[in-house]
């Protein structure tokens, strides 16, 4: 199929763009590069051996929209283009709802408008927000959000929902991620957030290559194995592969579907530490911080959902997952900057 990759020169984007070519996928990409560098993609270009069409367009750019989708025969849209920062949400509401709600409505109006009806969109576990058991099933109720970023995933999946609920035509794949971190195993592309990361793997990233001091650990008195905040990290090659076994749904025209992408199993902060060091044999200086406001105890996912309707289950392990944050950030100390 030929896939519009919205957000594609992005963490997640890049990663799925390399697995969708590996599957025999054609990828077009648009960004508006608010948070990411061109530079993911010619890395990605040098790791499938082939350019990859790329188009400086923000979604909420009709017209912009609209060339593409006249030039490029668009079959399908992986739908990761947003704001992502759960702090800065908070700072600036209008900024997240505008970007990630309008930006939404856009895309999916021009879709709709040159026959395109196929989705998958990147959703969160977040929208759990503080689940009353753990693990998540898809059936577990969603809770009010936290922060404006959440609520504006929350609101997204009701949106997508409605809209296929009104055009049975549409093909709605929700992917609920839990915690990505890794890297592809190239070291060519990888995690690079601006500015101090809000996110622990590219904190920890950091601390060992030096650009920053020492991690801080937000709390230890959560009732868990440790008492740091338990996870479920999932390494974002698994989640690449998640979103190509999601494309093959759109020809079941199952309606609007949900499923969790995670691993199954809890890490805790200091579980997370202690399988860097392990795994690198670089040490993690650490504190202990007040509890982050916002933040729960635990969350991981029931990932059988995914195992039984995609045939997707997450093969790498965390070691993998720290070696290959690891080998970007020390290859890349800043990013796509040479
Ligand atoms: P990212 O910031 O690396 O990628 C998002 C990309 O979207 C960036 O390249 C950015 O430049 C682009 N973008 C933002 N607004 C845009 C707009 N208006 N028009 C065009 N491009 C725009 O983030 P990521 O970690 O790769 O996340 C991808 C998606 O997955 C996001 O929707 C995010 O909310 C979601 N998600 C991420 C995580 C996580 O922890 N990384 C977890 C759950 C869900
Ligand atoms: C993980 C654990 C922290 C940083 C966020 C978003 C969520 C989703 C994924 C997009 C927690 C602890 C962290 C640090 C620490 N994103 N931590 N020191 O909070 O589970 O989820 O990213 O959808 O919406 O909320 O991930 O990586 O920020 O934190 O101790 O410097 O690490 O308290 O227990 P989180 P995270």
């Amino acid at each position: 199929m030929k896939i519009l990759v919205t957000g594609g020169s992005g963490y997640i984007g890049s990663h799925t763009v390399i697995e969708l070519i590996n599957a025999g996928h054609e990828a077009v990409v648009i960004d508006n590069l608010s948070n990411s560098s061109e530079k993911s993609l010619e890395r990605v270009a040098k790791i499938v051996g082939k350019e990859i069409p790329f188009y400086k367009v923000d979604i909420r750019d009709r017209e912009g929209l609209e060339k593409v989708f006249e030039k490029e025969k668009i079959e399908a849209c992986i739908h990761f283009a947003g704001l992502k920062a759960v702090g800065e949400s908070c700072v600036k509401p209008w900024e997240y709802y505008e970007n990630n709600i309008s930006g939404t409505l856009v895309l999916v109006d021009v879709m709709r408008k040159h026959g395109v009806k196929n989705i998958i969109f990147s959703s969160s576990a977040t929208v759990y927000g503080d689940p009353d058991t753990v693990p998540v099933t898809e059936k577990s109720p969603k809770k009010p959000c936290t922060n404006p970023y959440g609520t504006t995933k929350s609101m997204l999946e009701t949106i997508l929902t409605d809209i296929q609920t009104a055009d049975p035509e549409w093909n709605v794949v929700l992917l609920r991620y839990f915690n990505p971190i890794g890297a592809h195993e190239s070291g060519l592309i990888g995690e690079n957030p601006n500015g101090i990361p809000n996110n622990l793997m590219p904190y920890i990233t950091q601390v060992a290559v030096g650009k920053r001091e020492k991690l801080g650990i937000f709390g230890n008195d959560y009732d868990t194995v440790d008492g740091t905040g338990v996870r479920d990290y999932i390494h974002v090659v698994d989640l690449a592969i998640g979103h190509v076994k999601a494309v093959e749904r759109f020809s079941l025209n199952k309606g609007t579907e949900i499923f969790n992408l995670g691993t199954g199993k809890g890490t805790s902060v200091l579980e997370l530490v202690h399988a860097f060091e392990d795994a690198t044999g670089v040490k993690i200086p650490y504190e202990i911080k007040d509890r982050r406001a916002g933040d729960i105890a635990t969350n991981y996912a029931d990932a059988s959902l995914a195992a039984k309707e995609l045939g997707w289950t997450a093969k790498y392990d965390i070691k993998r997952a720290c070696q290959d944050s690891w080998r970007w950030q020390k290859n890349n100390p800043n990013g796509f900057e040479e």
